[in-house]
């Protein structure tokens, strides 16, 4: 098994080795990924995938603690992250008060906020109040609604400037790590060159510090919609479904179970 990443062996693989992220959201998906992923996140994508909604903004913070305490019992040798969901940090001490509920009832290592420049007075109160914080630049999915839809960013130079300057503001305010979305991929090579921390990209191309995927998108389980930046490494969709229709078949035609699955 291999050891646990804390917040400092994380900052170090900076220019060294690529960090692996992964989101999780349950202890039994969370065992078969904590082998081969140095970060787990438990995104508030699970909204959408596993709570069947459209968008992330509907999660509460109960939610995510729920599956994060699912998580950190299926992966207790991973560095586990918590994202705090819409509304539980609009203001310091909302953020402070949220984020120290979640290291209470779950053993989550950080949690992860979205914004830039806007959040950095946050984010320096967590850190300063204790709190291990993942920044999320770029495309931020807590947005949606405000902006009408989801939207690479960082197309023009005014956009750019201000990932930049986003980016460069959670790190000085004590993020030690950093997740960039849905951007060009020169806008993520530039902050990456810009950062002492490391910036874990999500369909921000190859030229960053480690990558992130949903998991449920990554193994082909979920089937709405696939952003081009989704690599599926499996077709779970079609096995589960394969599998479900076999046994449905072998159950209707008396097939299942055979003696060798009987008392
Ligand atoms: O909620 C989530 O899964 C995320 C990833 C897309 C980074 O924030």
């Amino acid at each position: 098994m291999a050891k646990k990443q804390t917040v400092s062996t994380l900052k170090a693989m900076k220019n060294k080795q690529n960090i692996t992220m992964i989101t999780a959201y349950d202890a039994l998906f969370a065992k078969l990924f904590t082998d081969h992923s140095d970060v787990l996140l438990v995104g508030d994508s699970l909204n959408m995938s596993f709570a069947g909604k459209a968008d992330t903004l509907s999660a509460t913070l109960e939610q995510m603690i729920y599956h994060t305490k699912a998580v950190c019992s299926g992966a207790p040798n991973s560095f586990v992250v918590c994202d705090m969901p819409f509304g539980t940090y609009f203001d310091e001490k909302t953020a402070l008060i949220n984020a120290m509920d979640v290291y209470r009832q779950t053993d989550a290592d950080a949690i992860k906020i979205e914004g830039g420049v806007e959040i950095a007075k946050t984010v320096r109160f967590l850190t300063q109040n204790g709190i291990a914080v993942v920044g999320h630049v770029g495309l931020m999915p807590q947005f949606v609604r405000s902006e009408g839809g989801y939207s690479v960013k960082g197309k023009d130079s005014i956009s750019k400037e201000k990932i930049i300057e986003d980016a460069k503001a959670i790190e000085e305010a004590g993020a030690f790590l950093v997740v960039i979305e849905g951007v060009k991929k020169d806008v993520a090579l530039e902050v990456t060159k810009e950062l002492d921390i490391p910036v874990i990209g999500i369909g921000a191309g190859k030229e960053v510090d480690g990558q992130v995927l949903v998991w449920s998108d990554m193994l082909g389980f979920f089937e709405d919609f696939t952003p081009k930046f989704v690599k599926k490494y499996l077709d779970g969709a079609t096995l589960v479904k394969s599998a479900v229709e076999k046994y449905s078949t072998e159950v209707k035609d008396k097939k299942f179970p055979t003696d060798e699955y009987t008392y």
